[in-house]
């Protein structure tokens, strides 16, 4: 039997920021219920100022809306803010939105940097993975323990993920043989493996499930829409415009089985859910 070799399409830095943004138009999202859920759960130490670690914080547009969260908990107490994210464009975009924004009290430290390669120097209130634990192939365990221990009394650990049973993980299930994930991870972590690693090292743990979250992938079904392009790119984390055209046309045709019409639109479930730990 031929064995085909996996190709191998990995994303620019530009190329990641551009799908993940228009992942971040299409997906219906999950960013009210984690900030209710930390509202319900905020970190209890800190009253004289709240050290907040962000890991693959991405543009950071989500960052500053937990700041706010903070603030409104918290009132006006100085905020020391440490943004740890490898992807330069996506750390780039988000010392912008700072510096376009005002600051409010917060200082910023930006970390061009892979979560297994930071060591912290510090102790937290609050260290989150805000969907971004996908990205950390083999070093989950180590860095859910150590973000435990670098939390201050009454520290919180927040964690948002996607279940695997979502649609992103069904559709690079089903290209597993075609595309080389190799860079980029070894298998899919998502919910259901954070909740067995909290499980078998006895981590207690708070959760919500949000079984309603969808991405709109309308647009890919659009031959000319550059929105449809990235969001192929982000749905299969993989450089699709290099891609063979019969791989495309297949991954169109998964895409089609795996979505279902609502509305005169296409969505892709993808259920996702919050963490707390701490
Ligand atoms: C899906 S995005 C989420 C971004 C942001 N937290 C949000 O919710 O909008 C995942 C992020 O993890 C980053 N990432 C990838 N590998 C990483 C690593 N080894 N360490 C830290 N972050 C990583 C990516 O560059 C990307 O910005």
């Amino acid at each position: 039997m031929e064995v085909r070799p996996r190709l191998s399409l990995p994303l620019t830095a530009e190329g990641y920021a551009a799908a993940n943004e228009a992942f971040r138009r299409c997906w219906s999202a999950d960013r009210e219920e984690v900030l209710s859920f930390l509202r319900a759960h905020p970190p209890s130490a800190g009253a004289e100022g709240l050290n907040v670690l962000g890991i693959g914080v991405g543009d950071g547009s989500f960052d500053l809306r937990l700041i706010e969260t903070l603030r409104t908990l918290r009132g006006e107490v100085p905020l020391s803010y440490v943004a740890v994210e490898p992807n330069e464009a996506q750390l780039d975009g988000f010392r912008s939105r700072v510096s376009g924004e005002a600051k409010g009290g917060t200082h910023f430290t930006f970390l061009p940097l892979r979560a297994e390669d930071y060591v912290p120097d510090r102790r937290f209130d609050l260290i989150h993975y805000i969907h971004s634990l996908y990205h950390m192939p083999g070093g989950e365990e180590r860095l859910v323990r150590m973000s435990l221990e670098q939390l201050r009394p009454g520290g919180r650990l927040l964690i948002a993920l996607s279940s695997e049973r979502g649609g992103i993980y069904q559709l690079m299930q089903r290209f597993w043989n075609d595309i080389d994930y190799s860079f980029f991870t070894r298998g899919l972590f998502g919910q259901e493996s954070l909740r067995e690693l909290f499980e078998r090292h006895g981590i207690a743990y708070r959760y919500e499930l949000y079984p309603q979250v969808s991405i709109d992938v309308s647009a890919c079904f659009e031959p000319d829409s550059a929105l449809g392009r990235h969001l192929l790119d982000f749905l299969l984390q993989a450089d699709l415009q290099r891609a063979p055209e019969s791989l495309r046309q297949r991954v169109l045709e998964a895409l089609a089985e795996l979505s279902r019409h609502v509305h005169g639109r296409r969505l892709l479930p993808h259920p996702s859910g919050v963490f707390m730990a701490g």
